[in-house]
């Protein structure tokens, strides 16, 4: 069974062609950072309209790698939430036509579930460029969802059984890679260049605060976000109310490696002691990292190289957003037969995960 998925949550237009939830024929994203970069993060109305421009043009070239006619595919799947209304807007309305039209099942994908499937891709067909698992996740499965908008700990008994054990109280992990980045004065986005500064730097020059909460599997990144930023004002020398957009101008490269290593491994460290609790409690076959954080280089060693189970990681590429992912769990969906009628299909942006139980 061929799916078209289409992913258009946030910044990255993206179509794929994925069989049988596993097997890849096409991936096409068009990224809008560098549009976005000179705002310093995401602007939802340029976003939605560059979402515009490119969609057709993008589902052209995922069919055309993917050497498929309109004939070939079984079914459309489309990010239905969370995300930006207005990009969100522009996927889905074309997915509904597209169905309506080319008469053809629509399967709604929550984003995050997407992020999670990523790793069930195993096969590429064509060019094999892309260093994918040789087998899917064995239920269960303990996911650590960590992206821009989420970080969340998941349980997965099957592909219809998931629940959240431990989440976020505030910014998700990726929200603070992207502030940190900004008092730091680190281009957009915040998650790479932040990263790519912490190779350089020293990780235990500045202690920062790891949050203490009662639910040992939730995070909080907001308290380490305002640290960095206490920490800096007092390495600057200035003042609490001196204008954070200005602090990064006094700040030397060392310090600004320094800060940033501080920071990832402060960060990387919270997620690891709660995933590694969660192992301990609900003993799963494996730890399936996803989300746009999961490309984190240090993060993706600490885990391997920390837990005690295997951990499972696809490549970089499919970390970040994409539309693999989503044609990907749709195969699912459509197996769970929860196809949607384009005329009942919304868009959902603040859709919560799914509780399979
Ligand atoms: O999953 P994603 O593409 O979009 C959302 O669903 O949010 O994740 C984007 C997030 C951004 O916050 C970005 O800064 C972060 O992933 N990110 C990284 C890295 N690459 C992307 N964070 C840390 N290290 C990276 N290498
Ligand atoms: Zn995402």
């Amino acid at each position: 069974m061929k799916i078209l998925g289409i992913e258009t949550s946030c910044d990255e237009t993206s179509v794929s062609v994925v069989e049988d939830g596993y097997k890849l024929h096409s991936l096409v994203v068009n990224s809008q950072i560098d549009i976005h970069k000179a705002f310093g993060g995401v602007v939802p109305e340029i976003a939605a309209r560059s979402h515009i421009e490119v969609m057709l043009p993008v589902i052209e070239q995922a069919l055309g790698e993917a050497k498929c006619t309109w004939d070939e595919i079984d079914g459309i799947a489309v990010t239905r939430g969370p995300g930006l209304l207005g990009s969100l807007l522009i996927g889905v309305l074309t997915a509904k036509t597209l169905a309506w039209a080319k008469n053809i099942p629509l399967y709604p994908v929550h984003h995050i579930m997407g992020h999670v499937y990523a790793n069930f891709i195993t096969q590429q067909v064509g060019a094999n460029d892309y260093n994918l698992p040789n087998k899917p996740p064995a239920f269960p499965f303990l996911s650590l969802v960590v992206s821009g908008g989420h970080s969340q700990l998941m349980l997965f008994e099957s592909h219809d059984k998931c629940r959240i054990i431990g989440k976020t109280r505030d910014d998700a992990v990726g929200e603070a890679f992207d502030k940190v980045a900004k008092i730091l004065g680190l281009p957009y986005p915040g998650g790479p260049s932040v990263s790519k500064a912490a190779q350089a730097g020293n990780p235990t020059k500045y202690r920062l605060p790891i949050a203490k909460l009662d639910n040992p599997y939730e995070f909080s990144f907001s308290g380490l976000k305002t640290a960095v930023l206490r920490a800096v004002q007092r390495e600057c020398g200035v003042s609490l109310d001196f204008p954070s957009f200005e602090l990064a101008g006094l700040l030397n490269e060392v310090q600004v490696n320094d800060f940033a290593a501080s920071f990832q491994s402060t960060a990387i460290q919270t997620l690891l002691s709660a995933t590694e609790k969660a192992v301990f409690e609900f003993k799963p076959t494996a730890v399936v990292l996803a989300g746009g954080v999961a490309a984190n280089r240090s993060l993706r060693d600490s885990l391997a190289s920390q837990l005690n189970v295997p951990v499972q990681m696809t490549d970089i590429r499919l970390c970040t957003d994409n539309g693999a992912m989503i044609a990907a769990r749709g195969f699912y969906e459509a197996q769970a037969g929860s196809s949607l009628s384009p005329h009942d299909m919304t868009v959902l942006p603040n859709y919560q995960i799914p509780q399979l139980v």
